[in-house]
């Protein structure tokens, strides 16, 4: 089965509330575990460095959304859940790619655009506010999804028209140096659910109406009780029709329950015990994972492990891709252009790069990582058997030397990564 690799960035930025959970967190987890599925989520740190100069409001938010994204089932042996600002090759990238992004592109970016609009019907300077680092938000964002080449990209219609950015860029990028970049495609839930929030409007901070998803459990009950409801008694018949505490029941129910408390409405339900039935009901999906997120805000450092560890994990591809793309465009180490070795003057073929593997005189099974113009670029330790120098090989040519660095103990480098990468790469493709 050819897996699909998908991709979403987090902004970490506020308190997830409960239409957080029910519109986008609970779904991505869910496709995450789907077979056949390769899920990156990241969150986008660099990117909340855009709308907070706060410190430390960027660190809690980190914290904090990370923690409830674990807590509410992501597994991170699974996906590959990593905080952007661990990955320096994001901004590397993004510089390349700005390299070939026309500023015009930029210009006609809607958010920009309405900072724009918004400074000109008040009488300001057209870029009055707006940062650098606004301006350029399509193309970090475009960074963070070529870098894994992913195919599918969840997003919000708010974010289709970045993803056809990205997608300008890739293009722009492959047409100078080579095809290196898959055009990725936004993915739109339509129907995604909107949960309604205390006054029946939609779930939003901007209106001030959220119940937050990890509310203390006796909080979590005044808020529910304080939902806006009509002023029918107990014993009257009730709509489920734009019932707002109705809609959030079918967001967290089974179909049966629900229609169980369809009846119960007909039936002239108490809203006091609607409520609370709607109360237990979230309180029981919720409860465990709260625990979780308790548990992960007492201990950040199990939190900051976790997202070293995908960090690590999304290296393993982000630094040798970096390296074949800054190959790519030029930035390549200058003994490159140093004479051809004597072969070539005769007009004998350019051996590729070669692996040899030998015995030594202490018994021991060695090998070595030697370059076309015959440079050693990798040395073993010795092995005990021909087979775990052969296995430390294979791996090697399957995963890169950025891409093992487990092995990085047994071998001595006696180049920079990127050039043993690139013969690595090209052995692979022999
Ligand atoms: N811009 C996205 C948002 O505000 C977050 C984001 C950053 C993102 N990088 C991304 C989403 C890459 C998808 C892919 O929601």
């Amino acid at each position: 089965m050819t897996t699909v690799r998908v991709l979403t960035g987090i902004k970490p930025s506020g308190t997830p509330h409960l239409g957080n959970y029910v519109g986008a967190i609970r779904p991505t987890v869910r496709a995450s575990r789907e077979p056949g599925i390769d899920s990156y989520l990241f969150l986008a740190d660099y990117h909340a460095l855009i709308s907070t100069h706060d410190p430390a409001r960027v660190q809690r938010s980190t914290l904090e959304i990370a923690a409830t994204w674990i807590a509410c089932g992501l597994d991170p042996e699974r996906v590959t859940f990593y905080r952007q600002s661990d990955i320096p090759e994001i901004p590397e990238l993004t510089w390349l790619l700005a390299c070939v992004c026309g500023k015009g592109l930029l210009n006609r970016a809607h958010a920009y655009k309405a900072a724009v609009d918004k400074n000109t019907a008040d009488g300001r300077d057209a870029d009055d506010g707006v940062t650098m680092g606004l301006f350029m938000y399509p193309v970090l964002m475009a960074a963070d999804i070529l870098m894994f080449n992913a195919h599918r990209v969840p997003v919000g219609r708010d974010q289709i028209q970045h993803i056809e950015m990205a997608r300008d860029l890739a293009s722009s990028f492959n047409h100078h140096y080579g095809e290196h970049f898959t055009l990725p495609e936004a993915v739109i839930d339509e129907q995604v659910a909107t949960l309604p929030g205390l006054d029946g409007r939609k779930m939003s901070k901007s209106y001030d109406n959220v119940i937050p998803l990890f509310a203390p459990r006796e909080q979590l009950r005044r808020l529910i009780m304080g939902i806006v409801t009509d002023s029918r008694a107990p014993g009257e018949p009730k709509d489920t029709e734009g019932s707002a505490l109705f809609q959030i029941y079918q967001a967290f129910a089974t179909a049966e329950e629900t229609a169980a408390l369809a009846r119960d409405f007909a039936a002239g339900i108490a809203w006091a015990e609607a409520k609370e039935r709607l109360f237990e009901r979230i309180d029981r999906e919720i409860a465990p994972m709260r625990a979780t997120y308790d548990d992960l805000m007492a201990h950040p450092q199990r939190v900051e492990a976790l997202l070293r560890a995908g960090a690590a994990k999304a290296r393993v591809q982000a630094t040798p891709f970096t390296a074949r793309l800054r190959a790519a465009v030029g930035l390549r180490p200058l003994d490159d252009l140093a004479p051809p070795p004597a072969a070539e003057a005769t007009g004998t073929k350019v051996a590729p790069p070669v692996f040899k593997q030998y015995r030594e005189s202490d018994g021991r099974f060695y090998f070595k990582l030697t370059d076309a113009k015959g440079h050693v670029l990798l040395q073993s330790t010795g092995f005990d058997s021909p087979k775990a120098a052969g296995q430390a090989v294979a791996r090697l040519k399957a995963e890169g030397w950025s891409g093992s660095p487990d092995l990085h103990a047994l071998l001595e480098a006696y180049a920079p990564a990127e050039r043993i990468d690139a013969a690595l790469a090209l052995l692979r493709e022999a």
